[in-house]
């Protein structure tokens, strides 16, 4: 074993163009294609080391011992990592996010793609950024975009090997900006991997999966024509569409809070005032605010002015994961 240890950095996403809904959840193959943001400010740093002095699988996670479930989702990443590097030993995990994870923000798309690269390396893999994408793809779906740098597509494609993101324009293409307003801290409902599997019971499900290449063929011809006022109303359609299979499931989830409502009304009321701005929302309650990187002063303003926002986090477009140090 040449390198034993390594860490990775990786970047939060959003997604333009949802995934909702698996058409294969043992592979975690997608029912549809999907388009996102790397977060430059929303990153995870994690190193791992295999080492034989270890008894068993070390998870720290933002300075505490991980446990349950998500030490074991963890633990079966680095299983996959094992497996393909031909490797029998323990690992150290630590790893760090830059964000409050208790804020409802997704840290699973940054960890997994910070942990496919760290852990990867650290087993002596030199992995390509597609293979790459397919290992963080098993962990958590939306990290396969967190690979690549930029403003990413992830290909549903027909098998495990075709189902993987790719970059359809590097981070300083476009000075867009994410303006999260975050109205709740508490824990999701219902976890994603349970949501994606309730999705086809709702009668809606199949109407958005019909929907969506059409809405995405769309969606990266605007933000490749850097095209706000087209881009701006695909990306509130899909988060919608979204929600409202997530609201129709046998059982239904809901994931909005009235502070999530109160601000759809108030970036409809913005935008006709003349503040180009749009909304999304991911399986949570915060809200997601697009707008140019000229608008981000103001939406921010603004949201600040709203009575119970807890708090304003702001990113722009980010890179791809990368290593940090290898040893
Ligand atoms: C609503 O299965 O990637 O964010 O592992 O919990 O991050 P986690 O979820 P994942 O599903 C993501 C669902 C979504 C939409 C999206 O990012 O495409």
């Amino acid at each position: 074993m040449s390198v034993q240890k390594a860490t990775a950095i990786a970047r939060a996403n959003i997604a333009f163009i949802k995934f909702w809904g698996q058409r294969d959840a043992e592979l975690n193959l997608p029912a549809n294609s999907s388009l996102s943001m790397n977060l430059a400010g929303l990153t995870t740093i994690t190193t791992v080391e295999f080492s034989p002095d270890y008894d068993d699988d070390l998870v720290s996670l933002d300075g505490r011992e991980a446990r349950g479930e998500a030490r074991q989702r963890i633990v079966a990443h680095l299983d996959r990592v094992r497996a393909m590097a031909g490797l029998q030993v323990k690992a150290r995990v630590i790893s760090e996010n830059s964000f409050p994870v208790g804020a409802g923000l997704a840290s699973s798309a940054s960890g997994f793609a910070a942990l496919s690269l760290a852990a990867s390396r650290a087993a002596g893999l030199a992995l390509s950024e597609r293979e790459l994408s397919i290992l963080a793809r098993f962990g958590s779906g939306s990290a396969c975009r967190s690979i690549p740098g930029g403003f990413t597509e992830w290909t549903a494609g027909t098998s495990s090997e075709d189902s993987f993101a790719r970059q359809i324009a590097p981070p300083e293409h476009w000075e867009l900006r994410d303006v999260i307003a975050i109205i709740s801290r508490a824990h999701k409902p219902v976890g994603s991997i349970k949501g994606h599997a309730l999705a086809p019971s709702s009668h809606l499900y199949q109407a958005r999966v019909a929907s969506v290449a059409d809405r995405l063929a769309q969606a990266k011809a605007a933000l490749l024509e850097k095209d706000l006022a087209t881009l701006g109303p695909l990306i509130e359609e899909d988060a919608i569409s979204m929600h409202a299979v997530m609201m129709t499931s046998r059982p239904p989830i809901y994931y909005w809070l009235p502070g999530s409502i109160q601000l759809i009304h108030q970036v409809q009321s913005w935008r006709a005032e003349g503040l180009e701005v749009y909304f999304t929302f991911d399986a949570g309650p915060n809200v997601h605010l697009i707008c140019q990187a000229a608008d981000q002063a103001e939406v921010e303003r603004r949201l600040r002015d709203i009575a119970g926002m807890l708090e304003v986090i702001v990113s722009g477009p980010g890179p791809e994961a990368r290593v940090v140090e290898s040893f």
